[in-house]
């Protein structure tokens, strides 16, 4: 969904500064250096990771959040070794077990952004019970990009708009990015305003393209399992420091 605001409504740019996010994103970073520093098993950084999910999505409702996702598993984090690969499904499937009940309760909504393509079924069916389980849920959105890439959702939401456009459904000559949208896994959820990446790499690595177009991007050189509540407080706190524009001109410059 398109959060930016027109020209029309803003006046000139986009919301004042120091207004609150709707959406918080985050690609958790720096679990295997986390765990290499202390000469840990990588695998022990990923569980600590975990740890640091639950005490953020905690933080976010705390602080009045609505929407938060998380980048947890890459369409690219294939490429690494079974062993890592397999340990981060068992976390996923951990996490989903022990979490899902509490979520389900707090009125948390689950939805999990990506491919289901490559998924072993034990995966595929707790990612869907968690959504389904949560489906009426509206107080807290949780997206969690798992076996997510922004390049392999765009082009799945184009082939939903084919097949829609060969139905009928969709006219060619009205597809803008607005009714595009509705093809993306975040359909229903708004861009994010912020997207925080940890462990002081500075690059997207394929998270949210289309929806981070005018994201404010915090780099943080914590690494993810040392994140908590005041590293989630801190970036909100910088982007309120950030001047947004969306194309339009600085308040008063005109
Ligand atoms: C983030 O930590 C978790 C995933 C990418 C799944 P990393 O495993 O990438 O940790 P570093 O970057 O090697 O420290
Ligand atoms: C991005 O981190 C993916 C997740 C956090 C899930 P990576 O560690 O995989 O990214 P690169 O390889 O450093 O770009
Ligand atoms: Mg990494």
């Amino acid at each position: 969904m398109t959060s930016a605001p027109s020209a029309a409504q803003t006046g000139e740019g986009g919301p004042p500064a120091g207004s609150f996010p709707d959406h918080v994103a985050i690609i958790m970073d720096g679990n295997g250096r986390w765990a290499k520093s202390r000469n840990l098993p990588r695998a022990v950084g990923h569980e600590r990771g975990v740890e640091a999910l639950r005490r953020t999505v905690e933080a976010a409702q705390d602080v009045g959040l609505k929407n938060l996702t998380v980048y947890s598993f890459s369409t690219e984090n294939w490429r690494r070794p079974v062993s890592e690969v397999n340990a981060l499904f068992g976390l996923l499937k951990a996490y989903v077990k022990r979490d899902l009940d509490r979520l389900a309760r707090e009125g948390v909504r689950v939805r999990i952004l990506g491919t289901r393509k490559g998924l072993p079924d034990d995966i595929r069916e707790l990612v869907d019970r968690a959504e389904a389980r949560t489906e009426a849920n509206s107080k807290f959105n949780l997206c969690i990009a798992f076996n997510y890439g922004g390049r392999e959702e765009i082009v799945r939401a184009v082939q939903k708009a084919a097949k829609s456009l060969s139905d009928g459904s969709l006219n060619p000559d009205t597809l803008d990015e607005e009714s595009f949208e509705q093809f993306l896994d975040t359909s229903e959820v708004p861009d994010p305003d912020i997207v925080i990446r940890t462990s002081g790499e500075y690059r997207l690595s394929n998270f949210l393209i289309w929806q981070a177009a005018y994201a404010e991007l915090v780099f943080m050189d914590v690494l993810w399992p040392d994140f908590g509540k005041e590293h989630l407080i801190e970036a909100i706190e910088t982007f309120q420091k950030r001047e947004r524009r969306f194309g339009g001109l600085a308040s008063g410059a005109a």
